[in-house]
């Protein structure tokens, strides 16, 4: 099976000087295509800091991290972006959708930084926001959009290109029960369907029947790995 992060020994710190205090101390993470992996754990224990360094967002202090069996760190900036465009789908705990666009803009950025026409990207994101149950917000902006609404954009938007890898911090933060599952079945499907990989940060007992293996964190490490039967 293909392995779709493999993380050895992440150690990752912040601050300078006296002021500098280790948030990982040495992680070592494994996570397969077709997989839905989660990781639980109290605030403040180190879940975003690890999933901005697998998506390459946060450099690391020491360790390895594969993607694919590429070292994220040996491409120059040029080529992380367009691995990262190409293979990643990522879900910002605070969404952060762009507020000039429309929502349907908003999930089109992945087909347009991967050369997709504008009409078809547009088309393509439209169908992707009805499954979201979004179909009458298409033409509105961010900021008319509730919470929930703007998270559902947000999981549209990371899901799109059809990438390998999806990270997904906090997902069902902002969402009902009812919603929280229409985008858990939404992304199992991609997960069994697609034989991608998803990594879902998350503190939501309401949805950790759809994982197939649950990590917790404490105090930047791995304390207990379940496999969810
Ligand atoms: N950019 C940063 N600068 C300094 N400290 C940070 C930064 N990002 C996170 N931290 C600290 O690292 C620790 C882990 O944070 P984080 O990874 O956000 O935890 P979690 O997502 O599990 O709540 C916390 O103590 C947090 O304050
Ligand atoms: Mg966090």
């Amino acid at each position: 099976m293909e392995i779709a992060v493999k993380c050895s020994k992440i150690r990752k710190s912040f601050g300078e000087g006296n002021l500098r205090f280790e948030v990982l101390h040495g992680i070592d993470l494994e996570v397969k295509a077709g997989e839905l992996l989660m990781i639980v754990g109290p605030s403040g224990s180190g879940k975003t800091t690890l999933i901005s360094i697998i998506a390459g967002i946060l450099g690391h202090d020491d360790g390895e991290c594969f993607l694919f069996d590429q070292d994220i760190d040996a491409l120059s900036d040029i080529e992380k972006t367009r691995f990262r465009g190409e293979n990643l789908g990522y879900v910002f705990q605070a969404f952060n959708l762009i507020p000039m666009l429309s929502t349907a803009e908003n999930v089109a950025i992945p087909l347009l930084l991967n050369h997709m026409k504008r009409e078809e990207a547009v088309k393509h994101a439209e169908k992707r926001l009805s499954q979201f149950g979004l179909e009458d917000k298409i033409g509105t902006y961010p900021k008319q959009l509730s919470g929930g609404q703007q998270q559902r954009v947000a999981i549209a938007r990371a899901v799109i290109h059809n990438p390998k890898l999806i990270i997904c911090d906090e997902p069902t933060s902002a969402l009902d029960h009812e919603n929280g599952i229409l985008v858990l079945n939404h992304l199992r499907e991609i997960v069994d369907k697609e034989n991608r990989a998803l990594i879902v940060v998350t503190h939501d007992s309401r949805i950790f029947e759809f994982a197939d293996r649950i990590v917790h964190m404490e105090d930047g490490l791995i304390a207990e790995t379940k496999e969810n039967l």
